[in-house]
């Protein structure tokens, strides 16, 4: 299939990149660069011994969107492509809204106009709201922030579109907790600011970035206190876009949802201790207050998954840690400009 990869320079849709070409399809990348940095495209061209078509602009213009699909052949698309940052959209939900709701709305125009009738969609376990442990897809769907909101409303936009056009075959994808990096150490997770999440954050604390962690909480009714998360690596999880894209040429429905994650959990401090062993030294830490809106534990129920797509994640966390750090040590500033 030849795939456009919407937010294709990111963290999640670099490794998928990859994995497509690896799985024999052929793509193109369309991304604004807003959170990426365009080295990256280099660094896959390298790995991959291809050239990556990269078209460079802002899918909420309908008009740009639609001049795409007029002059490329697409046979599917994985929409990437999207503001994540849960802090930020509290403080700014209207760009959250229109950002992701309105790229979603020019692509999905674009693929009608062009009869264009796959796509998989980047969703989140923050769909399940205050309800994710042992998650499975059946439950009911809610947010607790406009991030997570952008997500719910856009999953049900792609459903609401699917039951019109019985011929759309959707994937809607929740991720747990991506983490790692390619084997290489040469493309990885490279947040432009301060990290908001665990795994990038004890990295910058490894290299000398940051002084130390900050545990947010160690009184959840955890294994020791601290919150518990579905650790995915982003191999495993590209793996399962792969998957997920092939299930759509063969199931009969219009929209399909699955988790994508281990199945098990890993506390906070379980995490520390194997990036420890990975970078063979204590790391410093501090426990401090909870953090708003945290829930205790968030893991998958990958069975849905693990049946219909014929796909598991292979990695253990210790390997998580150990393509983190490799990622982070010979990039310690991340990509270059
Ligand atoms: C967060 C978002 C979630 C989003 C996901 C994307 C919140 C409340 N949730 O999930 O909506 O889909 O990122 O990957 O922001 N922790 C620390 N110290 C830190 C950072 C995190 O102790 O400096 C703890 C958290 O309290 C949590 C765990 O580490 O228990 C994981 O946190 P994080 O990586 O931010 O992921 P989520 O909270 O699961």
């Amino acid at each position: 299939m030849r795939v456009l990869v919407s937010g294709g320079a990111g963290y999640i849709g670099s490794h998928t990149v990859l994995a497509l070409i690896e799985a024999g399809h052929d793509i193109l990348v369309v991304d604004d660069f807003s959170n990426a940095k365009p080295t990256v495209v280099g660094r896959l061209e390298a790995l991959s011994g291809r050239h990556i078509p990269v078209h460079a602009f802002d899918l909420t213009d309908a008009d740009k969107t639609s001049h795409l699909f007029d002059t490329e052949t697409i046979d599917a698309v994985i929409h990437f492509a999207g503001y994540k940052a849960v802090g930020e959209s509290v403080a700014k939900p209207l760009s959250y809204y229109e950002n992701n709701l309105g790229s979603t709305f020019s692509l999905v125009r674009a693929m009608q106009r062009h009869g264009v009738h796959k796509l998989v969609f980047s969703s989140s376990a923050t769909v399940y709201g205050t309800d994710q442990a042992a998650a499975t897809e059946d439950r009911p769907t809610f947010a607790t922030n406009p991030y997570g909101w952008t997500k719910v409303m856009q999953e049900q936009i792609l459903r609401d579109v699917a039951a019109a056009d019985p011929d759309s075959r959707f994937a809607l994808l929740r991720y747990f907790n991506p983490v790692g990096a390619h084997p290489s150490g040469t493309i990885g997770e490279d947040p432009s600011d301060v990290p908001n999440n665990l795994m990038p954050y004890i990295a910058q604390v490894a290299v000398g970035r940051r002084e130390k962690l900050q545990v947010f909480g160690d009184d959840y009714d955890t294994v020791d206190g601290t919150g518990v998360r579905d650790y995915i690596h982003v191999e495993d999880l590209a793996a399962g876009h792969v998957a997920a894209l092939e299930a759509l040429e063969r199931t009969e429905e219009p929209v399909s949802t699955w988790n994508l994650g281990t199945g098990r959990g890993t506390s906070v401090l379980e995490l520390l201790h194997a990036f420890e062993r990975a970078v063979g030294r204590e790391l410093p830490y501090e426990v401090v207050a909870r953090r708003a809106g945290d829930v205790a534990a968030s893991y998958a129920d990958p069975s849905k998954a693990n049946a219909e797509l014929g796909w598991r994640t292979v990695k253990t966390v210790d390997e998580m840690c150990a393509d983190t750090w490799r990622w982070q040590s010979q990039n310690p500033d991340g990509y270059p400009d």
